[in-house]
Order: C-alpha cells, then sequence, then structure tokens
C-alpha cells in the first residue's frame, strides 16, 4: 500500500488495522517501524501524511474507499475440519463481514492475502447477504513480493495479476486496478484473468518455489553419502537455461509464513477434489523440508556422539531469511529445538531479530513447565561482539551479511545457509 501511494499521489490510501500499537507505530518513528524492509522507511517518508495514512478507524476508512484491500492473515487452521492443512477463514471472514455492514455505495474489494480457491465466492456471498443492498465486485490480486527484497519487487515486478468476473462491472472493476499499477508497471506485465486461476496461480507459483528448494535439499542428502558437492551440483543444473539459477540454493530448509501454509493448503483442496497422487506429490515438499530442518541438527547432536548436555552451541541467525526481522516458521526455531532437547547451553543471536521475538518463538513450542529450564540455557545476545567463542560448535542459519567475512579458525561451524564453497554442511576451517 505504501508502494501504491508512492506511485499514486493522487489516490487516498488509509491503511487500517485492529491493532492500535501497530498503528502508533507505523504513525511513529521511521527507525521503529513495525516491519523491518529494505527501502521501506524511505517510502513511507515520503508518502506519509501525504496520501498515505495509517488509522484504526476502520467503518470510516471503508465507508469513504472506493476500493478495500483485504490483506489479513490465513493462518493454517489449528482446529476444526482441516486442522493443520487448511487455511484459516476466520479473519477473511469477520474483515467481509465488517465491509458489509459498513459499506453504503457500491465498492470493489480485493483478496490480497493468499487464499484458497473460490474464497471470492465465499466473500461475495457475505457481502451480498449481510450487505445494505449495494453492489460489490470482487478481485483477486495476489501479491508476489519476496520479504527482504520486497520494495524492489514491487518497484520492478515479474508481473502484476488481477482476477476478475467476465461481466462488464467484472471487467471495469478489474481495468480501475489496473489503472492503478499502470502508474509505474509496464502493460505487458499486468496480467488479467478469471477470479480462479488467480487464486489458484498464487498457492502454484509459491509451491512450485518450494519445490525446487526441497528438490534441491533432498540431493544434498544424497551429495553428502557420495562426495558430491551440493554447491557444484545447484550451479550445474541451474546453467541449463530451461531450468534457471534461481531457488537452487541448498539450506537447513525454508521458512516463512507463507511456502509451508500455500501447500499445506494446497494439500488439503487436492484432497477435498479426490485428488490423493497429486495431494501426495505436494506434501512432499513439505516432508522433505522437515526432514532437511531434522537431519541439520541432527548432524550436530551426531558429532558429540548422540548427546549436548553442557555443550555451547552459538546459533547465528535467528530470521528465516536476510534482510527481514521475520521469523515465523524459521528453520532457526526447530534447529534450536532439538538442540536444547539434546541438553545444548546455546548463545544466540540475529541483527535484527528481537530477544522477544526469539522467546516468543521458543515459548511457542514447549509447555509452559519447561520453559523456564529451557530458557536458562538460552542467552540471546543483542550484539555480535558479545559472541563468547568458547562454544563447541557454531550453526550459521541466516545469510545475513553480517556473517560471510566471520573468522572462525579453528572453530567447528555448520553452516545451514549453504553459502560457503565448500559443502553443504562444511565443519570450520580448523
Ligand atoms: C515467498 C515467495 O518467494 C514470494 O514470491 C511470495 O510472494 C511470498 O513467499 C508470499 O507468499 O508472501 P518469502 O517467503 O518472503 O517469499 O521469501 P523467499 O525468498 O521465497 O524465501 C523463503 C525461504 O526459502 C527462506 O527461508 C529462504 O532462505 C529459503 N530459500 C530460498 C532456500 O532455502 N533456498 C533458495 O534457493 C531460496
Amino acid at each position: 500500500m505504501a508502494v501504491i501511494a508512492l506511485k499514486c499521489p493522487e489516490i487516498n490510501v488509509t491503511v487500517v488495522d485492529l491493532n492500535a500499537d501497530r498503528i502508533a507505530a507505523w504513525n511513529g518513528p521511521l527507525e521503529n517501524l513495525p516491519i523491518y524492509e529494505p527501502g521501506l522507511s524511505a517510502v513511507v517518508m515520503e508518502a506519509r501524511g501525504r496520501n498515505l495514512f495509517f488509522s484504526t478507524e476502520i467503518n470510516s476508512a471503508i465507508d469513504k474507499a472506493e476500493m478495500i484491500f483485504m490483506a489479513v492473515n490465513t493462518p493454517t487452521k489449528t482446529e476444526g475440519e482441516g486442522a493443520g492443512m487448511a487455511a484459516d477463514m476466520k479473519y477473511i471472514e469477520s474483515c467481509a463481514k465488517t465491509i458489509a455492514e459498513v459499506a453504503k455505495t457500491d465498492k470493489i474489494v480485493v483478496e490480497k492475502s493468499t487464499v484458497p480457491i473460490r474464497t471470492a465466492e465465499r466473500i461475495k456471498e457475505i457481502l451480498d447477504h449481510e450487505g445494505n443492498g449495494v453492489h460489490f465486485e470482487i478481485l483477486s490480486n495476489p501479491e508476489f513480493l519476496a520479504e527482504g527484497t520486497a520494495i524492489n519487487d514491487l518497484l520492478d515486478t515479474d508481473r502484476v495479476l488481477i482476477g476478475g468476473d467476465s461481466t462488464t462491472s467484472g471487467q471495469k472493476a478489474v481495468q480501475e486496478l489496473v489503472d492503478i499499477y499502470a502508474h509505474w508497471i509496464a502493460p505487458e506485465k499486468i496480467l488479467t484473468t478469471n477470479v480462479w486461476s488467480s487464486e489458484l496461480s498464487k498457492l502454484a507459483s509459491n509451491a512450485m518455489l518450494a519445490q525446487r528448494i526441497s528438490s534441491i535439499n533432498s540431493l544434498s542428502a544424497l551429495c553428502e553419502k557420495t562426495g558430491a558437492d551440493i554447491n557444484e551440483l545447484s550451479k550445474a543444473i541451474g546453467m541449463d537455461h530451461r531450468i534457471g539459477p534461481h531457488f537452487l540454493k541448498a539450506s537447513v530448509g525454508f521458512g516463512g509464513s507463507c511456502f509451508q501454509k500455500d501447500i499445506l493448503n494446497l494439500v488439503y483442496l487436492c484432497r477435498h477434489y479426490g485428488l490423493e497422487e497429486v495431494a501426495e506429490y505436494w506434501h512432499q515438499v513439505v516432508k522433505i523440508n522437515d526432514y532437511q530442518k531434522n537431519r541439520f541438527a541432527q548432524k550436530i547432536i551426531d558429532h558429540f556422539g548422540g548427546d549436548l548436555t553442557g555443550k555451547k552451541i552459538a546459533i547465528l541467525g535467528w530470521a528465516f531469511k536476510a534482510n527481514t526481522n521475520d521469523s515465523r516458521e524459521s528453520p532457526a526455531i526447530d534447529v534450536a529445538a532439538k538442540l536444547l532437547r539434546a541438553g545444548a547451553v546455546l548463545q544466540i543471536y540475529d541483527p535484527m531479530v528481537s530477544k522477544e521475538s526469539i522467546f516468543r518463538d521458543i515459548d511457542f513450542y514447549w509447555e509452559a513447565s519447561k520453559i523456564n529450564e529451557l530458557k536458562s540455557r538460552i542467552t540471546v545476545l543483542d550484539s555480535m561482539s558479545k559472541l563468547d567463542f568458547s562454544f563447541d560448535a557454531a550453526a550459521l542459519l541466516t545469510e545475513w551479511q553480517e556473517f560471510k567475512n566471520l573468522d572462525f579458525s579453528n572453530q567447528l561451524v555448520f553452516d545451514g545457509r549453504g553459502i560457503l564453497s565448500s559443502s553443504f554442511y562444511s565443519i570450520g576451517k580448523g
């Protein structure tokens, strides 16, 4: 929304949220915006107060808007039918209900959240049944930006996808959204489709990206058995122009709030339609990811003969990738949990993830009775200079620039970032 405001100064963009602290932070000092994203604060600085506003006045913003973007989260369901697989639609549904209650004039409602196919139908049902007789047009406009490169991805995007109904009013709504993006994006990059193709394209894109990572990670296991080098393999495979070099970097596993959730959602959809083989094919991408995270931690445990009691391990990197403060579904959480279970004492450092977030991630993982004992075995550092180099082993888990030139001579380092020239689990220079 900040980028739309930046590129379309004549359009007023109001971002609303129920969370007053969040909104206050968006209105606060630029160095404390709730999301760390390179280039974002400069965009906010230019547009905020001009045509970009942050507010908790949800009803009045709905009332005034001609177009409403729904960007609420759709986490994996934790209970009820489809628990552990399907997307939880409760936030989407409550958002649609609020729009239905409040809207007194016709609106275009844009699905920005990643949603299961045919969600637009459900939103329309709510809007039409619970609304005040005004006309709603629903568009699907999934987001393809990646964290850490979001601003660039938005400014110089591969494509914008807009799905709408084939009716005259549907096509008119599609055109209105096309006109917004056309302020800075070339027409040939703005793709219009039907709503369902658009919804499914988003899930399928993430599934295909994650599948490449699981493919290369599965081969990293074979490399370690055979003496082949996974980085050499990635390079050789990626030079085939039909395959291409991106998303072939072996790692400790993919993390982030999207890949796992979207694939599980896809698996659930396939099962719902009786496509068991297709569901199983995609499920394997998540299973290999779990295997890889587990394998990495097990490698460290095995190195110490199966018991880490009292062993000091440094965890370098907590974010699920570099250039973000987001640690949702970060492989670091699973690795740290397994090492702690094996008795390790951890020093954890990430340049951007706060101590509170790290402890929250760990709290989430364990039952309350174990938390205090665990926390007594964790020290979170606020600076790399505080690292106690007397550790028994270090696990490098995020590709932060800050970690690239560290001198770990004569120390045991397990590299999960897949960026060193030697093999995936390179064990120190010493
Ligand atoms: C992903 C997609 O890349 C975006 O296109 C999509 O819009 C977004 O999800 C979303 O649905 O919101 P994101 O999760 O922010 O973006 O980050 P990625 O760059 O895709 O990285 C995901 C994970 O894969 C990270 O843990 C990263 O370290 C890992 N990865 C990536 C690898 O292990 N190897 C690679 O070669 C590339």
